[in-house]
């Protein structure tokens, strides 16, 4: 992996899971066996990344063998208070939420940090995407060969990463990445070909597809 002393991780899990609508954070649910981000800090672990810090809900404590912060009320503002945490070079921005991913991505990603400020994960979209109105009217429909779906983990050399967050908490709130604060600060960002099956789970529907892709690696 790109970097002297290796990556370190950030692991998003501070959010509240409004949508998987379980009454708890998202990240703490079970999901064939074990909470939701062990997956993802066992996949990082396979990768060889050992610096890790968890952005996590209020009073829930750090899993064993990782530092924990706080999170904030937006997405980016946890990356923010996990990157405080962190020294290395490069830093590896993963979702708790993609239960899925597997080693391989992490080291993908890094390595296309070389000539890019950032490099992300993201899989090419399957479906014909259009735009529409307020009223429901398709004003265009999109170029699907140019369209991406993006994934996490996104690498970032530290130095952009900070000052890319050095915004307003409104900026930060409206970020669904933190690549879109690379690309409003005129950085380069690089996308890295991942597979759709590193999804987010967002909904009841996406906890029972994990849940069976999961168990079927045990
Ligand atoms: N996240 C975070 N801090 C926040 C919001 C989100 O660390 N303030 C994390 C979530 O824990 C998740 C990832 O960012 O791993 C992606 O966010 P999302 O899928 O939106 O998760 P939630 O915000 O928990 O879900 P919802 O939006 O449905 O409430
Ligand atoms: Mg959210």
């Amino acid at each position: 992996m790109a970097g002297t002393s290796g990556p370190a991780a950030l692991l998003l899990a501070a959010g509240s899971g409004e949508r998987l609508g379980v009454g708890r954070p998202k990240a703490f649910v079970e999901l064939a066996g074990r909470p939701m981000l062990e997956w993802s800090l066992a996949a990082l672990r396979a990768a060889g990344v050992t610096d890790i810090v968890v952005a996590l809900p209020p009073g829930v404590p750090a899993p064993a063998g990782v530092r924990g912060v706080p999170g904030g009320a937006a997405r980016s503002a946890s990356v923010r208070a996990a990157l405080a945490e962190v020294s290395a070079d490069v830093v590896l921005v993963h979702d708790a939420a993609r239960p899925l991913v597997t080693p391989d991505v992490f080291a993908r990603v890094a390595d296309a940090l070389s000539g890019a400020d950032c490099a992300i994960a993201a899989a090419r979209v399957a479906d014909t995407v259009k735009e529409a109105d307020a009223s429901g009217t398709v004003v265009a429909t999109l170029d699907r060969s140019r369209l991406w779906a993006v994934q996490t983990p996104q690498a970032f050399r530290r130095d952009v990463l900070a000052r890319a967050l050095d915004v307003s908490e409104d900026v930060l709130a409206r970020a669904t990445d933190d690549a879109w604060l690379v690309e409003r600060a005129g950085g380069s960002v690089r996308v890295v070909e991942t597979s759709p099956a590193n999804f987010k789970v967002t909904t009841p529907h996406d906890l029972r597809l994990a849940e069976i892709l999961l168990r079927e690696r045990c």
